[in-house]
């Protein structure tokens, strides 16, 4: 019952009241730039298996409890509720904004399998709950729109981590943890957001910071959908008609 009103509340249907901001844990959302993931990765990144486009977006890279007490991730729950995929199949925005553009080509549920027996079976959520919750707070944080309306755009800028950290601290009054990954041109770039809040859903600066290494300004690598390649397999890369690391239809 107390985890349900904490997703009630999560959804902002409800206002929080001290019981629930009380119930010991927190949840920190992980946000990728596919852009900075497509570069990096020797193996590219491709088109997911479902025939869906993921968004030209931050994606949900993780969903997790933390225990607000210890700051430890809350775990081993993991035979608790076994992951069930038929159950997030209508789950609006998963695909899009949950998606796994890992390479081989894949559908997208070892990803989500391995975050519901990680983190969601330790939530207290229902799984699709637990889904759910997640990709509320990434619409609520929405970071692209927010950091496009101060003109920070992947388009190769040079951009200064307090810039983009002030975005959020000015919009949803929290700073979130910049991640940054080896880019082009020796530059660190952008890969990782990190936000964190409270039970109730109120955004929050994470309690206890995870350290990544960043230089003052950061490079914001562009996405653009033909970065996805096709699943490249020895039948497709016989056929004259297909154009290896080229996605014709997105
Ligand atoms: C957090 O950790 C403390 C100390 O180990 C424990 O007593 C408490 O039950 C934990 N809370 C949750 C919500 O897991
Ligand atoms: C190779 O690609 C084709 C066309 O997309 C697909 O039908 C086939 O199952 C794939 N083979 C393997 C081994 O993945």
């Amino acid at each position: 019952m107390a985890s349900r009103m904490a997703l009630l509340c999560l959804l902002g249907l409800l206002v929080a009241s001290p019981a629930i901001a009380d119930s010991g844990i927190y949840y920190q959302l992980a946000l990728m730039w596919p852009g900075a993931y497509c570069q990096q990765t020797n193996a590219g990144c491709c088109k997911p298996t479902t025939g869906v486009s993921p968004a030209r977006d931050f994606y949900v890279s993780g969903f997790t409890v933390y225990n607000a007490t210890t700051d430890a991730p809350v775990t081993g729950c993991n035979n608790a509720a076994p992951f069930d995929p038929n159950k997030i199949t209508g789950v609006q925005g998963l695909y899009q904004y949950w998606s796994s553009i890992k390479c081989p080509s894949n559908n997208g549920r070892s990803n989500w399998k391995n975050a519901w027996k990680k983190s969601g079976a330790c939530s207290g959520l229902e799984e699709k709950d637990y889904f759910e919750a997640a990709l509320s707070f990434r619409s609520r944080i929405n970071p692209l729109v927010r950091l496009k309306a101060q003109h920070i755009e992947p388009d190769f800028g040079l951009y200064g981590v307090k810039t983009i950290k002030n975005v959020f601290k000015a919009g949803i009054n929290a700073a979130p943890v910049v991640q940054c990954s080896k880019g082009p041109f020796g530059k660190f770039q952008l890969f990782q957001l990190y936000f964190c809040a409270s039970a109730s859903g109120k955004f929050i600066d994470c309690p206890a910071p995870e350290q990544y290494t960043c230089s003052k300004e950061i490079l914001f690598h562009p996405f653009q959908k033909w970065m996805l390649k096709q699943q490249l397999n020895e039948s497709t890369a016989a056929n004259p008609f297909v154009l290896p690391g080229v996605a014709v239809e997105m």
